[in-house]
């Protein structure tokens, strides 16, 4: 094109026909500069839509997940405390339910401590922890077309304080420490009724016919009858609340069919006496009771009774039977009524049940040892009782006797002053507190016998004095 010649143009000098020459260099850099500008603003439009699809997928699972982290937290929060709290109740309950019935400490702090630190964690409520989350700010860098998406914050929930695993690891301790104290509960119920059980098979078969109500009998038979079904249930075969109410069953049952036995021998003794003209419900009874022996002093006191015709009472000591059982025995035949003052003369009531039995059985064995005679009465030392302690003797076989006129022989060891008080203070049906172990007391009794004649009273054993 170039090698031919341009017509000349009539309006154009040679200049002009040089600029002609040259005009699509223009078009040419035009078409280029508007190619580059159309493609770079089709360029910078896809980069935008992308950013944008992107930022709206960050901002979308920004809520898909602070939407699923709650509702998993909701369901920690309902359940994990709850769960906890729930054991602890128990926990606590069975705590309290088990005192005085599980005693070893071994057993029973490690509950305590597992429910401290459950409260302990629990003090402070359970708290949502959270999280800010930020998808960032969005803006497009054309002058041209201006556009922006905001920063997105949102603050996600994303566990609870205490964490779920310090919750459940608390609530495992107390469900541990419990399943412990429950086992030994279980235990104490069991050996708590099969000890009823072993006290009552004997009462009942012994007291065949020695009753006046035989409903009494009956009544234990029945007893034993549930508690031996529970007993072959095993240990926490039963609740334990079921082995209590069956152990307290026997054990009244018991008690009442001893009461029955106990009355019936005293009615039979009481009738004994009224046919050889003793009759204490019309005559003035007057009775001598010698406590804390046998002593020293015990046999010049039977040859005093002996000489006199006197029939007494002596609460022995068991350990002092040991050490005169012909003491005790020579009292026996001369028809005294020997009676039961525990084995080494403590305070019973503080005593617990098994040593209070330990005090009682001792002593009847060592008395029925010595003399062939078993006591069924019972002066518990300084007159300490209770209504556990009487039961105990009860089941024992004993009744509880004490005195009504102390002459404090024991304080005064003055022979005058003992006769005074035993004498100015007798009334009928007046039992005597008097001590053979002292020598004043017994160089008193002949004494106090005399004068007690004198009045017109008539000087009986315990279980022959009216009720
Ligand atoms: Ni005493």
């Amino acid at each position: 094109m170039t090698s031919v010649p341009d017509p000349p143009a009539p309006h154009a000098g040679p200049a002009g026909r040089g600029r002609r020459g040259w005009w699509w260099v223009g078009a040419v850099v035009v078409l280029l500069v508007a190619g580059g500008v159309v493609l770079a603003g089709v360029l910078e439009h896809r980069s935008w839509v992308a950013a944008v699809a992107r930022y709206d997928a960050q901002v979308a699972e920004q809520a898909d997940a602070a939407e699923e982290s709650l509702t998993r937290v909701e369901a920690q929060e309902v359940v994990h405390p709850a769960t906890l709290a729930a054991v602890v109740v128990t926990g606590r309950t069975l705590l309290a339910a088990s005192e005085g019935q599980v005693e070893d400490p071994a057993v029973r702090e490690p509950l305590q401590s597992a429910l401290d630190a459950a409260d302990a964690l629990r003090e402070n409520g359970v708290e949502r922890a959270t999280e800010e989350r930020t998808v960032d700010a969005l803006r497009r860098p054309n002058p041209f077309r201006p556009a922006t998406r905001p920063a997105r914050h949102v603050t996600v929930v994303t566990g609870i304080s205490p964490a779920p695993a310090e919750l459940d690891d608390a609530a495992s301790a107390v469900a541990a420490s419990a399943t412990t104290v429950a086992d030994a509960q279980q235990q104490w119920a069991f050996d708590g009724l099969q000890a009823a059980a072993t006290d009552g098979d004997p009462v009942l078969t012994e007291s065949a016919g020695l009753v006046t109500d035989e409903g009494t009998r009956t009544a234990l038979a029945a007893a034993l009858a549930a508690a031996r079904t529970s007993l072959d249930a095993g240990v926490g075969g039963v609740p334990v609340a079921q082995s209590v109410a069956e152990r307290d069953a026997v054990t009244s049952a018991t008690e009442a069919v001893w009461s029955d036995r106990l009355a019936r021998t005293l009615e039979l003794r009481r009738q004994q006496a009224r046919d050889s003209g003793i009759d204490c419900t019309v005559q003035p009874c007057v009775a001598l009771t010698f406590d804390d022996g046998p002593g020293v002093e015990t046999e010049r006191l039977l040859q005093v009774l002996a000489e006199k015709h006197v029939p007494a009472t002596f609460f022995l000591v068991g350990r002092n039977v040991e050490a005169r059982p012909a003491v005790a025995r020579a009292a026996a035949e001369a028809g005294h009524l020997l009676a039961n003052h525990t084995w080494d003369h403590p305070q019973l009531t503080t005593l617990d049940d098994e040593e209070v039995r330990r005090e009682l059985e001792r002593t009847q064995e060592v008395i029925t040892n010595a003399t062939g005679q078993t006591p069924d009465v019972l002066r518990p030392p300084y007159g300490d009782v209770d209504d556990r302690v009487r039961s105990i003797a009860t089941r024992t076989g004993l009744r509880v006797v004490l005195w009504n006129l102390d002459t404090e022989d024991w304080r005064t060891r003055n022979t005058d002053e003992t006769r005074r008080r035993a004498v100015e203070g007798a009334r009928p049906g007046s039992v005597v507190l008097l001590h053979d172990i002292h020598a004043s007391t017994i160089d008193a009794v002949p004494g106090i016998i005399d004068d007690l004649r004198a009045q017109g009273y008539l000087l009986v054993t315990v279980d022959q004095m009216a009720p």
